[in-house]
C-alpha cells in the first residue's frame, strides 16, 4: 500500500555493491517507506529483478512509462545508491539521457529532496571531473556522501570485497535529516 508522503525511490547504478540494494530496501521498508526501485539500464544486470519486485510489491523501472501508462507515485525522497562516476557526472551536468537521469534531473527543482550514496574506486574519486562533479551537486544543497565517516573509495579492483561494507543506512539517515528541516 502506497502511504501518501512515505514514498522512496532508490535509484540504482551499475555498480558492484548493486546486488546488495535489497538491504536498503529493508532499512526503508523498516522506517515505514513504501519502496520504488529505479535502475539504470546497465544496473538491470546487476540486480536480482524479480527478487526486489518481491520484495517491494512494485515493478522494477528502468524506462519512461508509455504515455497511456498510469504515473507511479510521485517520490517523496530518493536515494541513489549505488552511485556510479557515470551517473554522477550525468546528473551533476544535468545529462537526462535514461530514466533514471531524468528524474533526477528534474528532483531538485521539484524540491524533492535526493541523496547521492557513491561506490567508485580511488581511481574515479582522484579525477578532476568527478571532483568537481562532487562540489556541483554539494553546491546545490544535493548531499554526495564521500569522504571520511561516509562512502571512502576503495581500491581499483577490490569493489566486490568492500561492498559488505557499504554504509546504506547513512543514506536513510541523510534522508531522514532533510525531511526534519
Ligand atoms: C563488473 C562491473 C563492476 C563495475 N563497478 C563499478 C563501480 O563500482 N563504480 C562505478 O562507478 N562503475 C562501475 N562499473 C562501470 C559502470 O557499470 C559503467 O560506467 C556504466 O556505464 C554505469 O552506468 P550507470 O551509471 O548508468 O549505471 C562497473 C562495471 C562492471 C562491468
Amino acid at each position: 500500500m502506497t502511504q501518501p508522503g512515505k514514498v522512496l525511490y532508490i535509484i540504482v547504478c551499475a555498480a558492484g555493491a548493486a546486488r546488495d540494494v535489497g538491504r536498503l530496501v529493508t532499512l526503508a521498508q523498516d522506517e515505514g517507506w513504501t519502496v520504488q526501485i529505479i535502475a539504470t539500464p546497465p544496473a538491470l544486470d546487476f540486480i536480482d529483478v524479480p527478487g526486489l519486485e518481491k520484495q517491494t510489491g512494485r515493478p522494477v523501472r528502468s524506462q519512461y512509462r508509455k504515455p497511456d501508462e498510469p504515473r507511479p507515485p510521485r517520490a517523496d525522497a530518493i536515494i541513489v545508491a549505488p552511485a556510479t562516476y557515470n551517473t554522477i557526472n550525468k546528473f551533476a551536468q544535468g545529462i537526462a539521457d535514461t530514466y533514471a537521469l531524468g528524474l533526477l534531473a528534474e528532483a531538485p527543482g521539484l524540491g524533492i529532496p535526493v541523496v547521492v550514496l557513491p561506490f567508485v574506486n580511488s581511481a574515479f574519486a582522484s579525477r578532476v571531473p568527478f571532483r568537481r562533479s562532487v562540489e556541483s551537486l554539494r553546491a546545490e544543497g544535493i548531499p554526495v556522501l564521500l569522504g571520511p565517516g561516509q562512502f571512502e573509495p576503495h581500491a581499483p579492483g577490490a569493489g566486490g570485497e568492500t561492498s559488505e561494507t557499504y554504509p546504506w543506512a547513512l543514506a536513510l539517515e541523510e534522508i531522514k535529516r532533510h525531511r526534519l528541516q
